[in-house]
């Protein structure tokens, strides 16, 4: 089967997605769809000029919506990066990226896409939410990425703070991608033990220093060059991956969660189809009632952008 992939929205994101997936032969065939025509065509011939020095090869098309329907996965990268550098706020952008989004949902239905459908766009659950309104396509083939990164940043947090491999640091970040979601530290484990046992006998262990780390350190990158890209191309590529080769992964992704009646980061297993699989954890109640005001936020937004 061939992999076939397209990105919507190539900034920034979008573009090192597109890079992480050439460079490691991850897809077969590769859309790159981007309003500026002159930039998506310039990155097109850009990684055309790469493949001469490359293990793989990939088949390129850009702006050919017809390209869609039989692809496998769809990544939306679409997001504003002049309203980004103003406001450290993912919800600052909402209103262009809502419009943008809602115009691209229509043209992937349109398109008779029917793969998986990653939204990395912000406010990513709203924004995944509206695709999945939309498209009408099953909530399961609609994800976003949601806390995969958050938790990315906490594993980063607890690796420091321990001089571990921030691999060896299991554990999830859950709700929204934003400022309501928070670390569920009844899920961390490190080195084999769960982290509020170390954190009880270690004091170079904040938890909330971490959870706030965690939370906020996607500003510290914005401050320094006005966006992200690398790690939350890392996470994109990762989910990619997951789907591609039906892995099944246990990832906490931005899914729908019926209990909540919206999108939120919750651990789901994805595989080629999406969300094969939900999870429950055996979360306390004090986690139980952040998930619950998290999904409340992330609902009453979400209603009102689309009243
Ligand atoms: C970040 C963007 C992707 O957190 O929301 O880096």
């Amino acid at each position: 089967m061939t992999r076939k992939v397209a990105i919507i929205g190539v900034g920034h994101v979008g573009a090192t997605v597109a890079h992480n997936l050439i460079l490691n032969g991850r897809v077969d065939d590769l859309t790159l769809i981007d309003i500026n025509e002159d930039k998506v065509k310039a990155d097109e011939l850009d990684f055309r000029d790469a493949m001469a020095n490359l293990d793989y090869h990939t088949k390129l098309h850009v702006n050919d919506y017809s390209q869609l329907k039989d692809c496998e996965v769809i990544i939306s990268a679409i997001g504003d990066i002049e309203i980004q550098k103003i406001k450290l706020d993912r919800f600052a952008e909402v209103a262009f990226t809502s419009t943008q989004v809602k115009i691209v949902a229509q043209q992937i239905k349109d398109s008779g896409f029917n793969g998986v459908l990653i939204d990395i766009s912000n406010p990513c659950d709203i924004q995944t939410m509206i695709y999945q309104k939309i498209t009408g396509l099953p909530a399961t083939q609609v994800i976003g990425t949601g806390t995969l990164l958050d938790s990315a940043r906490m594993q980063r947090a607890v690796g420091e703070a321990l001089n571990i491999d921030p691999r060896g640091v299991h554990g999830y970040n859950l709700g929204e991608h934003g400022n309501s979601q928070f670390t569920a530290w009844s899920t961390v484990n490190v080195l084999g033990q769960p982290i509020e046992e170390l954190a009880a006998d270690n004091d170079d262990i904040d938890l909330d220093a971490i959870d706030h780390e965690a939370r906020i350190g996607g500003y510290h990158v914005m401050l320094g060059k006005h966006y992200t890209n690398y790690a939350i191309a890392a996470a994109t590529t990762r989910l990619i991956n997951a789907v591609l080769s039906d892995a099944n992964s246990q990832l906490p992704v931005s899914n729908y969660r019926p209990e909540f009646d919206c999108y939120l980061s919750y651990p789901a297993i994805v595989g080629r189809r999406g969300v094969v699989q939900p999870v429950d954890l055996p979360l306390t109640e004090e986690e139980q009632t952040k998930l619950a005001q998290s999904a409340a936020f992330i609902k009453g937004r979400y209603d009102a952008i689309m009243r």
